[in-house]
């Protein structure tokens, strides 16, 4: 007689362990951190472009997608490319984008923010110099008149009105967000945009009820969520970004963050999303490790004010993301970066943790295979003999053929050529093309004139991305994000 216990139990991962907050089931651990696009067309609307973005990222198994920071009010964009949330025409196309998460399984999030002294800067400075008037910049607010840097211009002290304007702002911003389906809402209180300026006291150095002591710089972001809090429902899940620290000796903390969050958890905040930097200017962080400084943070955030957190910054290892969560670290991860050099990320993190639990949709289940694949792309980059010119499709007509030894790719390839060059019509190539030098000699030796890949895209959806950098070919052009 058999017993359970002999059995091979399935393995179940922390980070493909769903979790329900407030009636919100994520399917998921992993969240992909906002990521500005400097893609929005005229007034703040996304756009098609926004629409595939996100899309890839939910059909690439993650739990969340927090859609980047997106401006409650005209004068809070970082660049006149980023999208809104300021008024009801920017809801519908908002919608769009997060029907496509829903129907895909993933949550839908938006971070909504604004610039404050960093606003209103050009697309192509990725927001470190101010834009002229000539070209539509217009006057930014901080809590003090003091510019981020000689490149930027000086920002007008906001008065109690403009933060009265700006709270409201960011509720009706919330509701609008709200309208369009988003289940995560996430307030952009870091990187030195305007929150983040009220709380370090570096920024701020207001002589009224929102600067100078700890409880009057917490103030304004407080009464903020105060506003959002009671203007959206109690099931929609309310996160904060914030900066941890300055990295710069009396500026804002660990000990002023785990306060912060300890009463961002009384206003009904249900996660700190921990970040760092970007409040004061002239910091070199290369050799701050500022990844795993966050990573510790979270940890003692979570731990200290009870709230929940997600930990972000150079997670591209599935071990580490799992490491993260299973030590506490955190309750969800965040990734940026990594989901875009690989969309489909979740799929390579569960094929890599053996979690059956995890399921791919059918065409993936069947190609995806990530260690035959780099097994087989290895094998394509060292050892050149492989690369052979090859084409059309073949096979599949007659039952009980072994196509294993047949190298049917390499057969289709041949054939392209010997079409090409025989029948005088264009050919496609294809199979197995996962090798960028590959596709490059089968056009330039004339085996076709297009090249079809597909189990390769399955695996990396950004394939054309890395084939133009391995070519170092300039005429390509990525989007800016990328
Ligand atoms: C292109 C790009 C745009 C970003 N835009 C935002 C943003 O809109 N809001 C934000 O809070 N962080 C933004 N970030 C920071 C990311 O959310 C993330 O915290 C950071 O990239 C570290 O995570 P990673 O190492 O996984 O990329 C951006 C980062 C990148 C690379």
């Amino acid at each position: 007689m058999t017993t359970d216990s002999k059995q091979p139990q399935p393995v179940v991962s922390k980070l493909f362990e769903p979790l329900t907050i407030k009636g919100t089931t994520f399917k998921n651990r992993i969240g992909v951190s906002p990521m500005g696009t400097w893609m929005a067309g005229e007034d703040g609307l996304p756009l098609d472009f926004h629409l595939a973005h996100y899309g890839q990222f939910a059909l690439g198994g993650a739990g969340l997608v927090v859609c980047e920071a997106t401006a409650v009010e005209p004068r809070g964009r970082i660049s006149l490319a980023d999208t809104g949330l300021w008024s009801d025409q920017q809801v519908e196309p908002w919608s769009r984008i997060t029907r496509l998460l829903r129907s895909q399984g993933c949550v839908p999030g938006i971070q909504l923010g604004h610039a404050g002294r960093k606003a209103s800067t050009t697309p192509e400075s990725r927001s470190y110099q101010s834009l002229a008037t000539s070209q539509g910049g217009w006057d930014t607010v901080g809590p003090t008149a003091m510019a981020f840097s000689q490149q930027m211009k000086v920002p007008i002290a906001a008065t109690v009105g403009d933060l009265e304007v700006i709270g409201d702002a960011f509720a009706s911003a919330a509701q609008r967000a709200v309208r369009a389906g988003f289940e995560f809402i996430e307030l952009h209180f870091a990187h030195g945009y305007l929150v983040s300026t009220f709380l370090s006291p570096l920024t701020n150095q207001r002589q009224d009820k929102y600067g100078g002591s700890l409880e009057n710089r917490m103030r304004f972001g407080l009464e903020i969520v105060d506003k959002v809090r009671t203007a959206i429902p109690n099931h929609i899940v309310l996160a904060v970004r914030i900066s941890f620290t300055d990295y710069t000796d009396n500026g804002w903390e660990l000990k002023q963050s785990v306060e912060f969050s300890k009463q961002l958890k009384e206003l009904g905040v249900d996660l700190v999303d921990v970040s760092s930097g970007g409040v004061v200017n002239n910091i070199d962080y290369s050799p701050l490790n500022t990844a795993r400084q966050q990573h510790s943070a979270s940890a003692v955030i979570q731990r200290e004010s009870g709230l929940l957190t997600a930990a972000v910054g150079k997670i591209i290892d599935p071990i580490l993301a799992e490491r993260l969560l299973k030590d506490n670290v955190s309750t969800f991860v965040f990734i940026g970066r990594a989901f875009l050099n690989e969309p489909h990320w979740p799929y390579r993190a569960s094929d890599l943790l053996k979690d059956r639990s995890f399921k791919y949709p059918p065409t993936y289940d069947w190609c995806i295979g990530w260690t035959a694949y780099f097994k087989w792309r290895n094998m394509l980059y060292t050892d050149k003999n492989n690369i052979d010119l090859v084409d059309v499709s073949s096979g599949g007509v007659v039952n009980n053929i072994d196509y294993s030894p047949l190298n049917t790719a390499r057969q289709q390839h041949s054939a392209s050529a010997v079409i090409q060059r025989e029948s005088g019509l264009p050919t496609i190539a294809v199979g197995k093309i996962i090798d960028t030098m590959l596709a490059e000699r089968l056009l330039k030796d004339n085996s076709a004139t297009f090249i079809f890949i597909g189990r390769a895209f399955l695996n990396e959806p950004h394939w054309p991305y890395r084939a133009s950098d391995l070519l170092q070919d300039q005429s390509f052009k990525y989007p800016p994000i990328v």
